[in-house]
């Protein structure tokens, strides 16, 4: 059944492309858009219209759904070209059940994995002159399905749309990180959404996050909402601290937090190190009393977008803590040189994380 929806994957190319008018050299992020789009409709229980087409705007009812309430998820991955040409994913089969695990808790239906994979693979294809070779560039490729259905009773709709554009991309962050850990607002609580790629959590991070830039923080680390005692993840990251000889992470269990997909690479590749790795509660306090006891040796956020990034300085309750110097922070030097490696396949591969288009 899934094999006939993939072999019915139209495919209509379009007449001219954008490619020559893309800076390689100068890429931002998320501003250019490849020339190809995959589309596909959930209609009567089933998913149907599966295409790939030009890149283009598309049509939609004033009364659709995801823009009342908010029925949307998305996911977040990059295509790398080594020298040779040859273009990879990084673990795509991840944001393949991912999205799917997003999608369960907003009540919405399953994407088949393998027409996932399948959507992607023609996608890159399709559009594989835009894979930038440059080092630190990529592809950076959005799946993301909402809700489509005109629709003004609150209920789960019945209609909704899955999508893939891809947008070639350089670093997300430049520039020194400062941080601020947040004690007022909240990202998720126990029991809502955390761990889910839905939109509405990026949506309700944007005011305390603005309120951090026009304060001089370039990202918030946010804490719990019961006591903001303890860290969970730092703006669109997770979060890792190199504490004494310990790679310490905030774990998953209260599902606050996103199960990223580098987050899970950084501490298999720290243990494959011989690093000890903790995933537990982290306490703002025993973050602060590493920072002042010398004890914190590095401090880095991990994320598909971000890749790895090392902070510069946390804040917490108008106290500045400067963290050492990038150039000595071994640990994400070295796992960050690793994944690098790994994900323009240049290294053995001994977890089948690469998926060569
Ligand atoms: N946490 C949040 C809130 C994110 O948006 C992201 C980005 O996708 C991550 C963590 C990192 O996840 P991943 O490494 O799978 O990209
Ligand atoms: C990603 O890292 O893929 C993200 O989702 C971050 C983003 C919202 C740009």
């Amino acid at each position: 059944m899934i094999m006939d929806m993939v072999s019915n994957i139209k495919i209509e190319r379009s007449a001219t492309s954008k490619l020559p008018s893309v800076d390689f050299d100068n890429i931002q992020f998320g501003k250019q858009f490849s020339d190809h789009m995959f589309v596909a409709d959930y209609k009567n229980g089933e998913w149907t219209n599966l295409e790939i087409k030009p890149y283009a705007p598309i049509t939609l009812s004033p009364a659709c759904a995801a823009l009342h309430y908010g029925q949307s998820v998305f996911e977040g991955m990059k295509a790398y070209k080594n020298e040779e040409g040859e273009i990879f994913l990084f673990r795509p089969k991840d944001n393949a059940k991912r999205i799917n695990v997003s999608s369960a808790r907003m009540c919405m239906p399953e994407f088949p994995e393998e027409l996932f994979m399948e959507a992607l693979k023609k996608l890159v294809e399709v559009d594989s002159d835009w894979v930038p070779t440059k080092e630190g560039c990529s592809l950076y490729i959005r799946p993301f399905m909402f809700a489509s259905e005109e629709l003004l009773g609150v209920r789960p709709a019945d209609e909704y749309k899955f999508m893939i554009f891809t947008s070639p991309v350089g670093g997300y962050y430049s520039g020194e990180v400062h941080v601020k850990i947040e004690t007022e607002y909240t990202r998720a609580a126990e029991g809502g959404v955390g761990y889910a790629k839905a939109a509405g959590n990026y949506a309700a991070s944007l005011y305390p996050a603005k309120l951090g830039q026009d304060a001089g923080y370039r990202q918030l680390i946010w804490t719990d909402a019961k006591t903001h005692e303890y860290i969970e993840e730092a703006g669109t990251m997770n979060i890792m601290f190199h504490i004494g000889d310990t790679l310490i992470t905030p774990h998953l269990d209260l599902k606050t937090t996103l199960a990223g997909i580098t987050r899970d690479s950084v501490l298999t590749i720290a243990r494959e190190l011989g690093v000890k790795v903790e995933e537990r509660k982290v306490s703002v306090k025993e973050v602060v009393a590493a920072a002042k006891n010398g004890t914190l040796k590095d401090v880095f956020g991990c994320g598909t977008a971000a890749t790895i990034t090392q902070v510069s300085s946390i804040t917490h309750e108008d106290e500045r803590m400067e963290l050492p110097a990038l150039t000595d922070r071994m640990l994400s030097n070295e796992i960050g040189q690793v994944l690098q490696d790994l994900k323009r396949g240049q290294v053995e591969d001994k977890h089948n994380w690469i998926f060569k288009i």
